[in-house]
């Protein structure tokens, strides 16, 4: 049976799975999300088991409305409401002050929450439907890449998840920006679906951390250098010379390959170079590249700028040995 895309029904029959304890994949814009309660510890607590996820990876809490963030978060910074009244809905998440209720087991611990107002119908109407914001990591096993399609949520985590509601394709394809505040200042924890470039014309300077092995939870647990890895090897600006000879060997990038000859399969992520349409194919076509078995996967990095920074960023993280 080919999928249906969630209805009416099907959303209050979701909601009243989360009111009960459960969990549920939903659609997001950026990449589709496993949700629960965010004040139910123990149903966050099946999120992590269903991932496979480490404890100490602090989850983002999904809103439908501005009106509910203070019932999550303590306190909202200037700069904060600023880029919330600029950029939500949409793909970005801003860490802020906790409220107390938040459990824990969402926060891992911190002092801070991780909050969004996500911009697709469906995780809408499921939020204002169960009544409550929802923690949602990406719907995928950890570690591995994120999935944009309601297929690539059941293929992975199928039978751990009690519903999966269908929202199409994801629009945005990679997972939102997380902004965080320190020492008052702005920094970005991750590049995402909100370019850094629209983010500093509100804020000013965003510091960028370079990316590296976090020793404590508070140094950005989103920045693991190995995530959103696939299986085969992937070498980032690298050629069919850093494979034994004989390799079958993927390419992935904008436009096409010098070479073409050299690969078994090639993934245009945007035959014209718009970095926002290759941001939105990213994960699927690494996935269909990685179901090949190839030896490896050759991608050159995308400019810099606009959503190329989250798209080099997913290819770096995905090449880290
Ligand atoms: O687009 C998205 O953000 C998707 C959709 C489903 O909303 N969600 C997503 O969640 O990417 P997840 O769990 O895969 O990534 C959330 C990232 C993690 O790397 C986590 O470390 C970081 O957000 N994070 C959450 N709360 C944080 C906090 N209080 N301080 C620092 N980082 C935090
Ligand atoms: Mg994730």
């Amino acid at each position: 049976m080919p999928p249906s895309p969630a209805t009416p029904r099907d959303i209050r029959r979701a909601a009243d799975i989360l009111r009960g304890g459960g969990i549920v994949a939903m659609p997001t814009e950026t990449v589709y999300g496993l949700a629960a309660v965010a004040f139910d510890g123990r149903a966050v607590a099946r999120l992590f088991e269903a991932k496979r996820r480490p404890s100490f990876d602090p989850l983002i809490v999904h809103i439908a409305d501005v009106d509910a963030l203070p019932s999550v978060a303590a306190h909202i910074p200037e700069a904060a409401q600023r880029l919330a009244d600029r950029f939500w809905p949409g793909p970005l998440t801003l860490i802020l002050p906790r409220r107390r209720e938040i459990p824990d087991i969402v926060t891992s611990g911190l002092d801070t929450v991780g909050v969004r107002l996500p911009d697709h119908p469906v995780a809408r109407d499921l939020i204002r439907e169960t009544g409550a914001p929802l923690a949602a990591p990406s719907a995928n096993p950890f570690g591995y890449v994120s999935p944009t399609t309601a297929e690539h949520v059941r293929e992975q985590l199928g039978d751990a998840v009690d519903a999966i509601l269908d929202g199409g394709p994801c629009r945005v394809g990679v997972e939102s920006t997380i902004v965080a505040w320190r020492d008052g200042r702005p920094v970005l924890l991750r590049a995402g679906g909100t370019p850094i470039e629209a983010i500093e014309e509100v804020v000013g300077p965003v510091a960028r951390p370079a990316p590296r092995m976090p020793t404590q939870p508070q140094d950005a647990p989103g920045q693991l250098p190995r995530h959103y890895a696939p299986r085969s090897r992937l070498v980032l600006d690298g050629s069919p010379a850093d494979f034994p000879a004989g390799s079958r060997l993927g390419w992935l990038g904008l436009g096409h390959p010098s070479c073409p000859e050299a690969y078994a399969a090639i993934e245009s992520l945007s035959e014209s170079g718009d970095l926002r349409e290759a941001a939105s194919r990213l994960f699927a076509a690494l996935r269909r590249l990685d179901a090949l078995a190839l030896n490896g996967i050759v991608a050159p990095s995308v400019p810099d700028a606009g959503l190329g920074l989250a798209v080099n960023d997913r290819l770096r993280r995905a090449g880290t040995p």
